[in-house]
């Protein structure tokens, strides 16, 4: 009942654009509809794409709410499309799993795919070796989300999801609402919202994965990142945090002053590098507050592109695309190799339904869980 009055609220400023609609093309002031592909179940995929003033497109499918096509304006204004994406949504079960999708419950792992809750135990699907990863065996990424529109110089999505109690071992009947903002100044607000009947454990994040030399043309490694965050958490063999805060300095995990991806990111003598096969780490920002804080900065030199995070989490998973291998073909037919992207999925620290020394993601009943993230565009 609750959920149908606020599906009606939010009807009065978003538009619905139910199934029946999407076989046509349908634009919304500064949004676009159109059919993306089918699914091997027959589900039919359909993609939105947003537009700004300053021309900036992003084209974000009901399928995992996945963002497929990002383009920014070099230092010449150039367009460029800065983030991997296929064409064939098939491939987002396959090569191309994870890319850009809206991830949950639970972004990154939890250890044995177990945890409890005041003495009950939940089991969790094991799709990373012994762990659970990005929600399980069939993550909000997989799942085909409701879309409503709302046009204009701001355009946006409002993306839901009921995730229900027992979905991949989780409980609580989950009540998921992403909205997708793009601004007049070329930056995309992710804002996540969810509440649950039963308690339960949250970590959504979006695993867009970047290339700001646009995507396919090369991997990563010339890319500069400053990150605020003066800590980040070591990890065992499964990528689980050991539980320590461990400090950067002096370790290829210093990103405190802006450099090179690539300067320190084949340092096996650095076990954590060793062991990540490259950066797959949380790091953990110096403002622990939720407000919404500048915590990361890339600039790419040939493109002049640069790109700012905000958000209100309390870390960052940075990964540099270690298990990309050329399988995942893009959308303009370009192998997506070794390192061709880097992401900086904002999130709670990883397995910490397991560790209680880290900032809880438990959520309660009666309880709101918000977060929202900014990824903001510009030239230098
Ligand atoms: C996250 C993980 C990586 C990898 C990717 C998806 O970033 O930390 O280890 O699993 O997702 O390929």
């Amino acid at each position: 009942m609750k959920r149908i009055i606020v599906l009606i609220a939010a009807m009065a400023v978003f538009a619905c654009s139910g199934k029946s609609n999407q076989s046509t093309n349908m634009t919304d002031k500064g949004i676009t509809v159109k059919h993306y592909g089918t699914l091997a179940n027959g589900d039919s995929v359909t993609s939105y794409t947003l537009k700004n003033a300053k021309g900036m497109e992003v084209e974000i499918i009901d399928l995992g709410g996945t963002i497929v096509r990002w383009t920014a304006p070099d230092k010449n204004g150039k367009f460029d499309d800065i983030t991997l994406g296929v064409s064939d949504p098939k491939v987002y079960f396959g090569p191309a799993r994870y890319l850009g999708a809206l991830i949950g419950r639970f972004g990154n792992r939890i250890a044995k795919g177990k945890f409890s809750i005041d003495g009950t135990e939940y089991t969790l699907a094991k799709n990373n070796g012994p762990n659970s990863l990005h929600g399980g065996r069939s993550g909000f990424n997989a799942k085909i989300w409701n879309v409503e529109t709302k046009g204009g110089s701001e355009p946006s999505l409002k993306l839901s999801l009921l995730s229900k109690d027992g979905d991949e071992g989780y409980p609580g009947n989950l009540n998921v609402e992403v909205i997708y903002t793009l601004s007049k100044d070329n930056s995309l607000k992710i804002d996540y919202k969810a509440t649950t009947d039963k308690k339960t454990v949250i970590n959504l994040t979006n695993h867009a994965y970047f290339n700001l030399k646009g995507e396919g043309n090369g991997d990563i490694l010339d890319h500069e990142l400053q990150m605020a965050a003066g800590k980040f958490l070591p990890v065992d063999a499964g990528l689980i945090p050991t539980g320590e805060l461990k400090d950067v300095k002096g370790t290829p995990f210093d990103f405190l002053t802006s450099h090179k991806i690539g300067d320190k990111i084949n340092e096996t003598s650095d076990n954590q590098i060793k062991l990540g096969g490259g950066y797959d780490h949380c790091w953990v920002f110096d403002d622990a507050s939720d407000k919404l804080k500048a915590v990361a900065k890339v600039y790419e030199p040939a493109s002049g592109r640069t790109m700012e995070v905000f958000t209100t989490e309390p870390a960052v998973q940075f990964y540099t695309g270690n298990f990309l291998d050329g399988k995942a073909v893009g959308k303009t037919g370009k192998k997506y190799e070794y390192r061709y992207g880097f992401c900086l999925e904002t999130q709670h620290f990883p397995d910490s339904p397991n560790q209680s020394a880290f900032p809880t993601t438990l959520l309660k009943p009666g309880e709101t869980y918000h977060t929202t993230t900014v990824y903001k565009f510009g030239v230098k």
